[in-house]
């Protein structure tokens, strides 16, 4: 039924993803698609256990992690909803946490505020490992739902002109993203504040990891351009916001001085831009686009399910095929 497998057991970050590994997570969930629908049946994971370990907010992640596996007859457990009622109240390390949680279940999902905790869990736990975001660093679940997304949307993602405007210096997801991008050849154009400009070492990061490929990366990120006048004569194809992360800001002020720098109009999108965003958002998306045919932020979030479908049954084969 699936293409292929390789021996990628853990989901960290976009940088460890090849080509090959994404393109059989999108052909899985394309399938997971119709297991949704009641119009396939699968139930090769029937009684495992993912465990979401969360230590940050998140409605759509968790829920989406919870309703995948149980779509797969899987079954889950959520650490506890409130981390006062756990060991770490009473001073237990991450570490023997994630042992323990690691020993009850057969894949976990991890949430933090600290970047590289997922990598750290991956190193101690046996089981499969999914990075749900980490810090300011990375979110690759969800870059893998965007591109899927984008794809499903426009039919490719080469030589797409593509724009991510917000908060690129904080954003994790759009630090993934632009991995996925480039490793799909879009052309990519960061739109943000000074400020809040994409980390020169991801841009650094995504060049040198295509660096036999023609990789298009414009940077505009003068706050008081006319923003409007850009997204207008960009025509782009995708606009993918973001919310400005308010709290990754340590000085409240500066986030005050960048919050509401970014609204996007129906005004000034073409009409067949696709207008996207992680969620949740603020005010970066007029609610007039909502019931356009513009708005893919909505079918976004849905695609979290079956990518992340896909993303559970991808990890379990190769860890069960290479555990034999
Ligand atoms: N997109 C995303 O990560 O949303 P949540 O914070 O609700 O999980």
């Amino acid at each position: 039924m699936f293409l292929y497998s390789f021996k990628m057991h853990n989901l960290i970050s976009m940088q460890d993803i090849k080509k090959k590994d994404a393109e059989e997570i999108f052909h899985r969930a394309k399938f997971m698609e119709n297991v949704c629908n009641f119009k396939a049946g699968y139930d090769k994971w029937n009684g495992k256990i993912l465990v979401n370990l969360f230590f940050e907010p998140s409605t759509r992640t968790r829920m989406s992690f919870e309703i995948a596996m149980l779509r797969l007859k899987g079954r889950v457990s959520n650490f506890a909803e409130k981390l006062s009622l756990t060991s770490l109240e009473k001073g237990e390390n991450l570490t023997d946490t994630i042992r323990t949680i690691d020993s009850y279940c057969d894949i976990l999902v991890i949430r933090s505020p600290k970047a590289g905790t997922a990598k750290y869990a991956s190193e101690i736990a046996e089981h499969p490992i999914i990075n749900a975001g980490d810090g300011s660093n990375q979110h690759p679940t969800q870059a893998l739902l965007d591109i899927y997304t984008i794809k499903k949307l426009k039919g490719k993602i080469s030589g797409l002109n593509i724009a991510l405007i917000g908060d690129l210096k904080f954003g994790r997801t759009v630090h993934s993203l632009l991995y996925g991008l480039a490793m799909f050849n879009a052309s990519i154009t960061l739109i943000s504040p000074n400020d809040l400009r994409m980390p020169s070492f991801i841009i650094d990061g995504v060049k040198n990891i295509n660096k036999n490929e023609n990789i298009r990366i414009k940077e505009i990120y003068d706050k008081d351009k006319d923003i409007n006048k850009t997204i207008k004569e960009g025509n782009f194809d995708v606009i993918y916001l973001t919310r400005i992360q308010k709290e990754r800001f340590a000085d409240i002020e500066e986030y005050e001085d960048v919050k509401d720098t970014y609204k996007i109009t129906k005004s000034i999108i073409s009409d067949n831009t696709i207008v996207m965003h992680p969620l949740p958002r603020l005010n970066e998306i007029d609610r007039e686009i909502d019931n356009t045919k513009n708005a893919a932020y909505f079918a976004q979030a849905k695609n979290g399910v079956p990518v992340r479908m896909a993303i559970i049954d991808y990890l379990m084969e190769n860890f069960y095929k290479d555990r034999k």
